[in-house]
């Protein structure tokens, strides 16, 4: 199951935790490069405790999230 299926994540796009990556794709030399394994300071910024009433929990949150990057499983 892509992220972009899952309920409630619907509106979080690759971007979100990843980075952006037109710019990359555009001009891999020179544009940074999309995060392949984003640190919890992604999530924060949007499960700040204010936004996410406190739930968020980085340990059991992130099993969670990750998911394979396609068809071969990753
Ligand atoms: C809610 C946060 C989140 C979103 C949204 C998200 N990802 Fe990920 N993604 C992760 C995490 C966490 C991993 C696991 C990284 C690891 O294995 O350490 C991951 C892994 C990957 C990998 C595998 C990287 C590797 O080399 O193993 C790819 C490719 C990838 N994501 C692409 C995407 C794409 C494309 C989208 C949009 C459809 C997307 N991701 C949306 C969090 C996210
Ligand atoms: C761009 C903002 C954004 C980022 C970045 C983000 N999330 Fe979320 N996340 C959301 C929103 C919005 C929801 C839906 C909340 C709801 O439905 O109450 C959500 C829901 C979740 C849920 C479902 C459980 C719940 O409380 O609803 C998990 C698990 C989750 N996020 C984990 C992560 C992890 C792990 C990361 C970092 C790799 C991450 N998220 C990064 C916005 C974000």
């Amino acid at each position: 199951m892509a992220p972009s299926e899952t309920e409630g994540l619907t509106d979080v796009q690759c971007e979100a935790c990843h980075g952006p990556s037109a710019a990359h794709a555009a001009s891999p030399a020179t544009a940074p490069k999309p995060v392949r394994s984003p640190p919890v300071e992604t999530c924060t910024q949007c499960h700040d405790g204010a936004q996410d009433g406190g739930r968020f929990d980085w340990a059991r949150y992130r099993p969670q999230v990750v998911h394979p990057s396609g068809p071969a499983g990753g």
